[in-house]
């Protein structure tokens, strides 16, 4: 594929406040793996970004996030970074990226990239520098090393565990030459995997380098970074002892001063972030992942000199119920609005269960459990994907920037059935198999009902097995049928772009009928029916609807836009 002309780049460049792109972008989630393989090694790859950038195109994103592609072991499939400044072979070469940017770019898309700032791979050359030096030097300072409890330091510095299960400390031999000289040593801080320790951020030196690493990748032209664990980066420095609720999301997002999370400090460095960007031209922007207990505490990470967007997790775990979503969304444009920033939607990613699953469960799953073949309260698949429709239709409609992850343009379910062997969720591991971890949702995308890998692949290789029933979801099955998910994704982006819904405004319709959620954003009037039974369809033309209606009523579990309509 030949690179278009930077100098067509199709983007005004000029910086336009309050109408930058980000405000209501459309924002496509790729996770490069299990994107599209073009090497046939099985791991999806940036050719394969490329080689598929025209079917973005006709989808109607604004935008793409990709999820790390960055040098890595890939013991968390890539957020544990190793070089923050090159592209892992199995992905390709930063020339490869660079012609998948400009690709884009020429297509009017938006890059972003993901940013994992608070931990780096245990192979990053810091940290291995760090464990060589040992207690008090300038390398382990770069890190959380701290000396054990006890009487021989053999119990960890606090009772911290770590998100993927076990604890959040690590001992490590007292010198470099561990086979010459094994004597346990210090203790590091990973939040998460053993191989991904955490990086203090109360040094100057690590400020820098991720200053560094922005602008690296801003002057090769990126739109912006999606910040990896934005609430996790300060810890209080006391460093106390603290014990989640069993129940808690593994990310954090439920529980109220969590020494972990959410630390006041942490806002100058994404005011420091705020500046490198605002260096240079074309509106570049930071997306926040952050759990934390309210939107209220998530908008202050969007303060007007911060970050820009914040991943709105609170809508993401709002149940299929008119009356909390509703709320939720009240509140989402309130709290942001107060601070001069767009809300954002999201429905799925790559940490938690498929929404064409997650709203059919039965039962509770905390964010980051998953779903297996033992799990409880399964959910019916064609229940979920009911719901699932209905829900992006009226997703898809609010004011603001939104972002779809991979697949859902296809109604993919979680892939609840992959077997022990296939699984590689350090979660899975971390907890001897207790909680399923992320991988259901990280399957392959399937494109073509007939070959190998459903077109994944050349070679039909695949990181994780492709459920058998997705060759008729694949992408090919999907193309002009007008009744299948891609064809409903397809109208409601077009429509949401001619009528400006995401620079819109949104006014409640009181329809005083419980389940009926119902709204106008401009000419635009969106019903969902999350009753028991079906209701007429109000007056007006329909644009889309998620699913059929008959004589004329609108049926349960189905959401409706309507032109010039009157609910
Ligand atoms: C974020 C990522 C998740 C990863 C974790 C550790 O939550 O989205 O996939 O495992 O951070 O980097």
């Amino acid at each position: 594929m030949t690179s278009p002309d930077l100098a067509e780049h199709p983007f005004d460049l000029s910086s336009q406040p309050g109408a930058e792109w980000w405000r209501t972008a459309v924002i496509y989630q790729i996770y490069p793996r299990s994107f599209a393989d073009s090497s046939g090694d099985g791991i999806g790859d940036l050719p394969g970004v490329t080689a598929h950038l025209d079917d973005l195109v006709d989808l109607g994103v604004d935008a793409l996030w990709l999820s790390p592609f960055q040098r890595s072991p890939q013991k968390d499939a890539g957020y544990d970074v190793a070089d923050y400044c090159d592209v892992d072979p199995l992905f390709g070469t930063l020339a490869d990226f660079d012609t998948m940017l400009a690709a884009a770019h020429g297509r009017g898309i938006r890059v972003i990239v993901d940013l994992v700032p608070n931990h780096s791979s245990d192979q990053h050359a810091w940290f291995q520098a760090a464990l060589a030096a040992g207690p008090g030097s300038r390398e382990r300072a770069r890190y959380l090393f701290r000396d054990g409890k006890g009487v021989h330091g053999e119990l960890p510095p606090n009772n911290w565990d770590s998100v993927f299960g076990g604890p959040a400390w690590t001992r490590v031999p007292a010198s470099d030459q561990a086979t010459v000289d094994a004597t346990p040593g210090q203790w590091y801080l990973h939040l998460f995997d053993t191989s991904q320790p955490d990086f203090d951020w109360s040094n100057e030196e690590v400020r820098e380098e991720f200053r560094r690493i922005l602008r690296f990748w801003l002057d090769r032209g990126v739109d912006g970074f999606r910040v990896d664990v934005a609430h996790g980066l300060v810890k209080d420095s006391a460093l106390p002892d603290y014990t989640p609720p069993t129940d808690a999301d593994a990310l954090g997002g439920g529980e109220e001063n969590v020494p972990y999370w959410g630390q006041d400090g942490v806002h100058d460095v994404y005011r420091d972030w705020h500046r490198v960007l605002a260096e240079y031209d074309g509106d570049r922007a930071l997306c926040a992942e952050a759990w934390l207990p309210t939107i209220e505490q998530t908008a202050l990470w969007v303060r007007p000199d911060e970050m820009h967007q914040a991943f709105n997790f609170a809508y993401l775990e709002t149940k299929w119920d008119a009356a909390p979503l509703r709320a939720v969304i009240d509140e989402s444009l309130r709290a942001y609005g107060a601070v001069g920033a767009p809300s954002t939607w999201v429905l799925s990613n790559h940490d938690v269960v498929r929404h064409a699953s997650r709203l059919a469960l039965t039962e509770e799953n905390p964010q980051g459990h998953g779903i297996g073949p033992l799990s409880p309260g399964k959910p019916i698949p064609d229940v979920g994907l009911r719901r699932a429709r209905a829900a992006s239709t009226v997703m898809l409609a609010l004011p603001g920037s939104a972002y779809i992850f991979q697949g859902e343009e296809l109604g993919l379910p979680e892939a609840v059935d992959l077997p022990d062997e296939a699984r590689q969720d350090p979660t899975w591991f971390r907890t001897a198999g207790e909680r399923y971890g992320r991988d259901g949702c990280r399957v392959p995308v399937p494109w073509s009902a007939t070959e190998p890998a459903y077109g994944f692949s050349p070679t039909g290789a695949s990181w994780l097995p492709q459920p058998a029933s997705w060759a008729n979801l694949a992408r090919d099955r999907q193309i002009g049928d007008g009744a299948s998910t891609l064809s409903l994704y397809t109208t409601l982006l077009a429509g949401r772009r001619t009528h400006r819904l995401g620079a819109g405004r949104l006014e409640w319709i009181e329809t005083h009928e419980p389940g009926i959620l119902a709204f106008r954003n401009g000419n635009v009037t969106v019903v969902a029916n999350i009753g028991s039974a079906a209701i007429p369809l109000p007056h007006g033309s329909v644009i889309a609807t998620s699913g059929p209606i008959t004589d004329g009523m609108l049926p349960v579990d189905t959401a409706v836009w309507l032109e010039n309509g009157a609910a």
